[in-house]
């Protein structure tokens, strides 16, 4: 399934997986972190390209991933990748040549209905990706104001309903499961917006965004990754909204920004070097092929930059 929650036929199929190969290749030999393990997918694809070349570090939040790995040669590291430092041993000797981030959540976990991710799938309101997020969809749901639940909504679904809908899921609580949840946004949207793709996509995005803290997450989890990665390696990341790639987005460009004093001073004074070479001056996004082959590639936006030597 998307990551909003629209059918598929297959799991884990990873998105922009070529490219990722592309940009890796270059500091093949190495160590590359995959901080989304997820299914395994990306994982599988680049110890298949580079053999025994390549050491893959794997990290997901979410504990279940681990039953995934099958016979790769990889085992999970369980925790948020927001604490990237923590999770990898930061010794020089240790610092990776790559590291990649693919975004949100799996097919499994979304076609997973005990979850409580999915909109179309029954299940009680959790969405937690794992056991480190401080709340679950219930709470948010039957227990915020209806003035905060409307600001997520607003903020991190840009649902434009959102005023609405809030007020619909506090009149109609106790609200227990997924499909209840869903009928009261549908119930709540007007005739014409549910034109729109499902009405509720956008509302459960934003609970899920805050149920899981995912933007902080991002933005810790991107500037460790550029303080991590070994001089010439390479940071990547597939974003699936823009609320996560406004967040790449600005700190490649701000890595990228050199010397800041004003062009009229014959020497620099500032001392500001670049750390970041920004190698997709516009993101990468998926062929229609692959759009057609696996319609989740369809929001994917692939993001990367390489630290540029001391
Ligand atoms: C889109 S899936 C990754 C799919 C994977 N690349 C593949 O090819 O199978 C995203 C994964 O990242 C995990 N994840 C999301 N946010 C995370 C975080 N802050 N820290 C660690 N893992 C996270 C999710 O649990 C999920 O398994």
């Amino acid at each position: 399934m998307d990551q909003d929650g629209t059918e598929t036929s297959e799991y884990h199929r990873p998105v922009l997986v070529e490219e990722v190969v592309e940009l890796v290749a270059p500091v093949i030999p190495g160590v590359v972190v995959d901080a989304t393990f997820g299914g395994g997918g990306h994982t599988r694809r680049l110890l298949n390209e580079f053999g025994e070349d390549v050491t893959v570090v794997a990290i997901d939040r979410d504990p279940e991933a681990q039953a995934n790995v099958g016979s790769l040669p990889v085992s999970v590291i369980q925790g948020n990748f927001g604490d990237l430092k923590t999770l990898l041993d930061g010794s020089e000797q240790n610092r990776p040549s790559a590291i990649l981030f693919d975004f949100g959540v799996s097919s499994r976990q979304l076609d997973d209905g005990a979850r409580g991710f999915s909109f179309r799938n029954d299940g009680p309101l959790d969405m937690r990706m794992g056991p480190d997020a401080s709340s679950d969809a219930g709470e948010i749901v039957n227990g915020w104001p209806e003035k905060d639940l409307a600001g997520i909504i607003a903020k991190f679904g840009e649902e434009p309903m959102a005023r609405r809908i809030a007020r619909a899921i506090v009149a109609s609580r106790p609200i227990k499961t997924t499909a209840q949840l869903s009928t009261v946004i549908a119930e709540a949207t007007p005739a014409a917006r549910r034109r729109a793709g499902h009405p509720a996509r956008r509302t459960f995005q934003a609970i899920r965004i805050a149920v899981n803290d995912e933007l902080t997450s991002v933005a810790d989890g991107i500037d460790d990754a550029i303080d991590m990665v070994a001089p010439g390696g390479r940071v990547i990341a597939i974003s699936y909204h823009s609320l996560e790639d406004r967040i790449v987005k600005q700190r490649f460009a701000e890595g990228a920004t050199g010397c800041i004093c004003p062009p009229e001073l014959p020497v620099c004074g500032c001392g500001v070097t670049a750390e970041l070479r920004v190698l997709t001056r516009k993101p990468v996004r998926s062929s229609a092929t692959e759009i057609e082959a696996n319609p989740r590639s369809r929001s994917a936006i692939l993001r990367a930059a390489e630290k540029v030597a001391a």
